[in-house]
């Protein structure tokens, strides 16, 4: 697969199979990974991968608590501004419609779409599950460094044929996750993913995320030929 492809294959996987990865497989992704730019080289990220045992207990862990705190434990950031506003409004709304149009859950109903988001802490069946955590302490141009390492890391994932879901989710749980992956104090989690083998009969992974038209959002000047 070259790198156009891989780029355009990749999209947010939200059914998987439940193969299992090899652990030297999620290794060398990651390190892989590893060679994402930081500013200052800072290297900011800490990953925790899990699968396995892992996995089930994290999973077993929340199931019960969703039923009493059906929005989590409140966010340790926020993920959208607030109040969100137009054209972003609209675009969130849209991609919302879509996933929910792929499995025939009409926008009135709540509790179905409930269910469908509550698959995000069940890693939407991905045998592994990833967490990017970095200091507190830091800054925009750190979390903009995480974001270019979940993406190297999501590319590098379709180098062996494996999909993901980044998974800022797992944000509404963030004591749960601090608590089960012993995080030190200084360090947030900025996300989770989903990792493995995508269920291609599943009509959720059906549909494609639109984008908006190159000239909406790119402005070229100068150039020659
Ligand atoms: C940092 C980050 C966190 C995300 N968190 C979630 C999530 O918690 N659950 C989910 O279903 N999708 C999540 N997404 C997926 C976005 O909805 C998705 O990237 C967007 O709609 C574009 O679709 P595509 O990834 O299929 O191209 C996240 C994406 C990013 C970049």
């Amino acid at each position: 697969m070259d790198i156009f492809e891989v780029v355009a294959s990749r999209y947010s996987c939200r059914a998987f199979l439940p193969t299992p990865i090899p652990e030297h497989a999620v290794r060398d992704i990651v390190e892989r990974a590893s060679r994402a730019p930081s500013a200052g080289n800072l290297q900011p990220w800490r990953v925790y991968a899990i699968a396995g045992q892992r996995v089930a207990e994290l999973k077993a862990l929340l199931a019960p608590r969703m039923n009493e705190l059906p929005k989590g434990e409140g966010g340790d950031y926020r993920i959208f501004p607030d109040p969100i506003e137009e054209p972003f409004r609209t675009r969130r709304f849209h991609v919302g419609e879509l996933l929910y149009h792929s499995i025939d859950v009409p926008r009135a109903d709540k509790p179905a779409r409930y269910r469908q988001y509550a698959r995000n802490f069940q890693f939407f069946g991905a045998p592994v599950g990833l967490f990017f955590a970095l200091p507190r302490a830091h800054g925009v141009a750190q979390w903009a460094d995480l974001g270019g390492l979940l993406q190297t890391v999501m590319l590098l994932a379709r180098g062996y044929g494996l999909h993901t879901c980044p998974q800022q989710a797992w944000v509404s749980w963030h004591r749960t996750v601090r608590t089960f992956l012993n995080l030190p104090d200084e360090l947030m989690i900025y996300s989770g993913m989903a990792l493995g083998h995508a269920d291609e009969s599943a009509a959720i992974n059906a549909w494609r995320s639109p984008r908006e038209p190159f000239d909406a959002f790119a402005s070229f000047e100068g150039f020659e030929g």
